[in-house]
């Protein structure tokens, strides 16, 4: 079998070792794996990563648009080889998957970002560096040697921070600037309201903000636009909240309160880390600043992406946040087959929200998408078990989906095709 991955000897590995009385370190299933997450995370964390908009119907419907379509195996096809591997953006990637951005991770592991980026570079698979992530990008480079990583952007107030991050992504040899397009504003998200907690306010997740040298100027700079904030009363509580977010912000407890440089970080950050007045026509400024191909990532509706073309984009991301941001919204799924017609493949399309096994990255692949991401269950295995977790994660979901191509009559990702899938008979 070519490539980094092989699911034969991912089975052989797991059931061979069981004969010893060893387990992996994660359960296979996903479910399971969040379940288990959940009790080792903090109610405040597993609030923040499993949560969506309002009800959350966004994610049940990303789930249940996966099981709308129906995989048809085809037989004896000499299915004894099978390669995986997939072009994106002049690079060969082992699988067609990648990792979508996820911020805050030391909200589940303290290595954070730094055991996912170990993890993605383990095994050639790309990682896409959070704009919310919990360690600078410069640092996570150094443990990825040249595998590849992509850079998430969030279009800033300030392009002069805009213009920094993307510079900076470009330096840490990023290969593409993925700019998140659906998150101008926070989702209203009642597992995070009713816990009253943010983890931006606590200094966690802005990593790539307080690493920057544009945003430690501006952070010293008056804000004119921000809402007075509601008085504290001084409590234990907030006491402890103020000593948390000094603790989190780099150079030192005794530094930091002195110099009160966490609250203004803090204050700035609020102010100016997104742009609900962004439109399309400010997407040119970008071109200017890179070189490097550029994604939206958000897109959900066959003209926006004709816009991205129009626009000479070079790729997008059929995503809704993980179903974060707009509650009783279409499915990443459901939108796939529109978008990809729209898109007719002059340019990648890729798909995330709500990939859970292989057949979904299968009937993914099927309906028009060039590769998935995962979010969510990276960030279960990292809670659970750190770079092995994450590891782990990525190996057991490629092998299902290798095994899941191979019997069903597929040597290569081009024979994912349309014609292997059917809409399933209930959802008619
Ligand atoms: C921000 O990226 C979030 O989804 O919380």
């Amino acid at each position: 079998m070519k490539g980094i991955f092989s699911a034969l000897d991912r089975q052989r590995f797991i059931y061979l070792t069981g004969v010893s009385g060893k387990k992996p370190a994660i359960p296979t299933d996903l479910n399971t794996l969040e379940a288990l997450a959940k009790d080792r995370m903090s109610p405040e964390a597993f609030a923040y990563i499993a949560g969506g908009a309002g009800v959350e119907t966004t994610i049940s419907n990303n789930r249940h648009g996966f099981d709308q379509w129906q995989i048809v195996p085809r037989m004896l096809r000499d299915v004894s080889q099978c390669d995986l591997s997939v072009q994106l953006f002049g690079q060969k990637l082992p699988a067609p998957l990648l990792l979508s951005p996820v911020g805050v991770l030391e909200m589940a592991h303290r290595k954070a970002d730094l055991a996912v980026g170990a993890a993605a570079a383990s095994l050639g698979v790309p990682y896409i560096f959070s704009n919310q992530a919990s360690v600078a990008m410069e640092k996570v480079c150094e443990v990825m040697s040249d595998s590849p990583r992509w850079f998430q952007l969030y279009w800033s107030r300030s392009n002069e921070l805009v213009e920094s991050l993307v510079k900076r992504a470009e330096a840490c040899g990023c290969g593409a600037i993925v700019v998140t397009l659906d998150t101008t504003m926070l989702g209203w998200r009642l597992r995070d309201l009713d816990m009253a907690y943010l983890p931006f306010l606590r200094g966690k997740g802005i990593a790539q903000y307080t690493s920057d040298p544009v945003f430690r100027r501006l952070m010293q700079e008056p804000d004119d636009n921000s809402a007075p904030a509601p008085r504290q009363s001084l409590t234990l509580d907030t006491l402890l909240s103020v000593a948390e977010l000094m603790r989190a912000y780099p150079g030192g407890l005794l530094k930091n309160v002195r110099s009160r440089a966490p609250l203004k970080a803090v204050r700035k950050f609020i102010n100016i880390y997104t742009n609900p007045a962004l439109q399309w026509d400010q997407l040119s400024l970008l071109r200017q600043y890179t070189k490097l191909p550029i994604l939206l990532k958000g897109i959900l509706h066959p003209d926006d992406a004709r816009n991205a073309i129009d626009l000479g984009i070079d790729g997008i991301v059929v995503s809704n946040h993980g179903g974060r941001q707009v509650d009783g919204a279409i499915s990443t799924i459901g939108a796939l087959p529109g978008i990809a017609e729209a898109v007719n493949r002059q340019i990648p399309v890729l798909l995330d929200s709500g990939v859970r096994c292989g057949a979904d990255m299968f009937k993914a692949l099927a309906l028009g998408a060039n590769a998935v991401c995962i979010g969510r269950p990276y960030v279960y295995a990292l809670a659970l078990a750190g770079e092995k977790g994450v590891n782990e994660v990525i190996r057991n979901l490629v092998a299902d989906f290798e095994l899941t191509m191979r019997l069903s009559g597929c040597r290569s990702i081009d024979e994912i095709t349309p014609a292997t899938v059917v809409k399933s008979e209930l959802s008619k």
